[in-house]
């Protein structure tokens, strides 16, 4: 289950101030459901976890296996929608010092989101004496930072093994017809996995973009289906407002964002949720911020944090606002162990759980931020797993879609993406830019 309490959101803004939301938030999700609003080319994230069939989980489960099976580190290339929700899944579920560890499934690494030369030269380095694969990951199968790192890896990759045998562990996902990461696995043959037309790079976690390297790692992606399936009905149009947790969340937001509270903080009490505020901080950042408009989302991993920025958000300039993830139980038991000398002076907190020192910090911390004028907003999940990460990411989806619609841009695409690839490419001399190289290289 996800729980949202807004009532230290609305402390500052008042229940009318949400409530007034309500109209719109129906319309948005109307649109959103009979596809009328603007970029409803790509509103094939909504009923995604639904049509997914235990047939095509089995499918991408095989083709796991077989990496499973034949390698001891997968690298996934992707950037963008192109890895952030397979790194957040997997980052989430896994045992946090596991890569230290033996493990029965390979190590699951991730590149082709940077254009690091010493980056690149490490990984290979590694790789050096690995028996690796690849999922090459790319809706437009034509972007340089993982169109490079590609290039690099699949050279590796058949220099170690051969070409007939690095074909068994190197799959891309991909689109079904553009496109060159299209183009190379057709001609190499190469496993290949469709990214639906209609489904935005942001919005493709629960499309084999993560679903396959998730599964890779040993996670049963059939719950994490499960949970979103479960949230697409929470969250539906026949929920009323206040019990649907995307709406609330939305307008929540809306209305703070009004009240002039124009950034966001995501904020975790848990390390391992770290990847889930760098999926989060794409999602919306992607889809709201344009013309001219949008909440700046950031996160913060607290408690580390609060010895950071805990500084800035307790009394920096007042336009954040905080949205917290909360955990309702540990997966594990851990208790403070008494001492005989409490040299440290910590025996008031013997034989209680860590969980319980955590969960009043985070409580101080709540009631600290509201009392320094930082409004919060706070989803409490059971516990992390495959289900409950499930559930998270279709809420948060659902919300985007709403809150981007709410805001009057369209959330569905990236324009502003193209600026920095256009310079780029006009620097790099790439063939077809050369008025733009021309008058980049006047500008220098
Ligand atoms: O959300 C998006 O659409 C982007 O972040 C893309 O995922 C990112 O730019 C990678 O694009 P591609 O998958 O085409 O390589």
């Amino acid at each position: 289950m996800v729980t949202l309490d807004i009532t230290k959101a609305s402390q500052f803004v008042g229940d009318a101030a949400i409530n007034a939301f309500e109209g719109e938030v129906s319309k948005a999700q109307q649109a959103l459901e009979d596809g009328t609003c603007p970029g409803n080319d790509f509103l094939g994230w909504m009923h995604l976890p639904s049509s997914i069939t235990p047939e095509f989980i089995s499918e991408i489960n095989a083709c796991a296996k077989t990496l499973q099976e034949n390698c001891d580190a997968v690298v996934v290339a992707g950037i963008g929608g192109s890895y952030l929700g397979a790194r957040m899944v997997i980052d989430a579920l896994s045992n946090t010092f596991g890569w230290l560890q033996d493990s029965k499934y390979p190590r699951i690494l991730f590149a082709g989101n940077n254009i690091g030369e010493d980056y690149l030269s490490e990984l290979i380095g590694y790789l050096k004496g690995v028996r690796f694969g690849i999922i090459n990951i790319s809706k437009s199968g034509t972007t340089t930072e993982t169109a490079l790192t590609f290039r690099l890896l699949k050279t590796m990759c058949e220099e170690q093994r051969g070409k007939e045998e690095a074909r068994k562990v190197i799959v891309a996902v991909t689109d079904a017809k553009r496109g060159a990461a299209r183009t190379t696995a057709d001609k190499e043959g190469y496993v290949s996995f469709v990214i639906p037309d209609n489904v935005g790079g942001r919005f493709s976690v629960l499309t084999p973009v993560g679903l396959l390297p998730i599964a890779v790692a040993g996670f049963d992606i059939a719950a994490l289906v499960k949970g979103a399936r479960e949230m697409e009905e929470q969250t539906s149009l026949e929920v009323p407002f206040r019990q649907n947790p995307a709406a609330l969340y939305a307008a929540t937001r809306n209305a703070l964002y009004q009240s002039g509270k124009k950034i966001e903080i995501l904020a975790n009490y848990q390390p391992k949720l770290h990847n889930v505020g760098e999926w989060w901080k794409q999602l919306y950042g992607e889809s709201e911020g344009k013309d001219g408009k949008g909440i700046f989302p950031a996160s913060v991993d607290l408690t580390t944090d609060l010895h950071s920025m805990g500084q800035w958000i307790q009394d920096g300039e007042r336009t954040i606002f905080e949205t917290v993830l909360s955990v309702a139980q540990p997966n594990y038991e851990l208790r403070v162990p008494a001492d005989k000398e409490n040299l440290d002076g910590l025996n008031f907190l013997a034989g209680k759980h860590v969980d319980e020192v955590n969960k009043m910090a985070e409580l101080g911390t709540q009631l600290a931020h509201v009392d320094g004028g930082v409004p919060n907003i706070k989803f409490t999940i059971d516990r992390i797993d495959e289900y409950h990460i499930g559930q998270l990411i279709y809420m948060f989806e659902k919300g985007c879609g709403i809150s981007g619609l709410l805001l009057k841009v369209n959330p569905f695409d990236q324009p502003g993406v193209e600026a920095y690839k256009k310079n780029m490419f006009a620097l790099l001399g790439k063939p077809g830019y050369e008025k733009e190289t021309e008058s980049i290289k006047a500008r220098l």
